[in-house]
């Protein structure tokens, strides 16, 4: 599953040192990026006002996949316009996220379905529902799917509907984890043991700690949010991204626990008072629909008004200490999971 460059497979006569690639950057490779054709086993999930083409052509120019949110843009129109954008900024290979979440106004998913295909992209993350509705179209234009999904019965689904590979999500992520209540540490191993085509661990991770663990769980890459945010290019005000390096891994609130729609976000004022309203019982969604809503969560990631509203980050935040571009952060992480795996870890078998 996980292939050093460094430890096989480099040719003789390959004029790149061991670990590094011909441009020098260093390198590890899985099933996941043989599959999907990227250089690092890392992918960008979709995230809603966050995953738009400065983050996402960022993300792609390192070698990772990142997934431009669909329903960010307003209309599918204006998807094909952000993914023109996106192509401005990179000529590397990036991905749609497009999330089937039931919505107080009906979304035309059709559409948005066609947006991404006539515009050539050929990679997708599908979440938040069952994608079968829309997997015929995306294999006929040779679409991959990567389903994100919360729990092991769910990917398993996805698999035997023909997905190309399966994201898991456990329970320390941002956004939505499920109401099963199970952690990475159990939800990769246990998905690993049971699904064949690539898994992407997601949830939890934002250093090389975290990729080297979720590779070592029988995962073959990792996907981030949280981690993302904070970084130079998402296009998020920066009281968001000091916010989240100031934060401590007990910084989030799950709301909407009682209503069966669990969300993982920010804890701030506006999401303690609705796990506030929820605690004392009997709460309908009329009760928090004010308080949840996106245009003030807007605010918060715009104008960096950190209590105004609802904003997503997960326990990650306790990981996360500083603000870097995309570039250094995967240099970063690629070259300390190298050390961590030949070094640290095969140091220990070698004493
Ligand atoms: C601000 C924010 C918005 C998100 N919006 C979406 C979304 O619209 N669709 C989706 O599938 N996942 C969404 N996610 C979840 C991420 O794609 C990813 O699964 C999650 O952040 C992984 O957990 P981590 O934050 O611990 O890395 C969002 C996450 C964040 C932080």
């Amino acid at each position: 599953m996980l292939r050093l460059d460094n430890a096989y497979g480099v040719s003789p006569i390959s004029p790149s040192p061991p670990g590094l690639n011909e441009r020098g950057i260093t390198m590890l490779s899985t099933r996941f990026t043989k599959e999907f054709g990227v250089k690092h086993p890392i992918t960008c999930g979709g995230m809603t006002r966050v995953g738009k083409a400065e983050l996402i052509a960022a993300v792609a120019n390192t070698g990772a996949l990142g997934f431009l949110t669909a329903l960010t843009q307003p209309t599918p129109e204006d998807l094909v316009k952000e993914i023109a954008r996106c192509r401005t900024m990179t000529d590397q290979k990036f991905g749609v996220n497009l999330t089937i979440l039931p919505t107080i106004k009906p979304v035309p998913y059709d559409e948005y379905r066609q947006a991404v295909i006539e515009s050539g992209i050929k990679v997708v993350e599908t979440a938040g529902n069952n994608p079968a509705p829309h997997l015929p179209a995306f294999k006929a234009a040779g679409v991959k799917v990567i389903h994100k999904c919360v729990t092991v019965r769910h990917a398993l689904k996805a698999e035997a509907l023909g997905v190309d590979a399966v994201s898991i999500d456990g329970l320390e992520c941002a956004g939505h984890p499920g109401e099963d209540d199970v952690g990475g540490l159990i939800l990769f191993a246990a998905a690993a043991d049971k699904i064949k085509i690539p898994l992407i661990a997601s949830g939890g991770i934002a250093d090389a700690r975290g990729l080297v663990a979720a590779l070592a769980l029988g995962c073959d890459g990792v996907n981030m949010g949280t981690r993302f945010m904070a970084t130079v290019e998402a296009p998020i005000h920066v009281n968001v991204k000091r916010a989240i390096v100031a934060n401590d891994e007990r910084a989030t609130n799950l709301i909407l626990r009682t209503l069966h729609n669990t969300a993982r976000v920010a804890k701030n004022a506006i999401s303690d008072r609705v796990v506030e309203i929820e605690r004392a019982g009997g709460a309908k969604f009329e009760d928090v629909k004010d308080l949840v809503a996106g245009t003030r969560g807007a605010v918060v990631l715009d104008e960096g008004d950190l209590d105004y509203g609802i904003w997503s980050a997960g326990q990650t935040q306790g990981l996360i200490h500083d603000i870097p571009t995309c570039a250094d952060l995967m240099k970063q992480m690629i070259g300390e999971a190298q050390k961590i795996i030949a070094s640290r870890l095969a140091g220990m078998i070698a004493a």
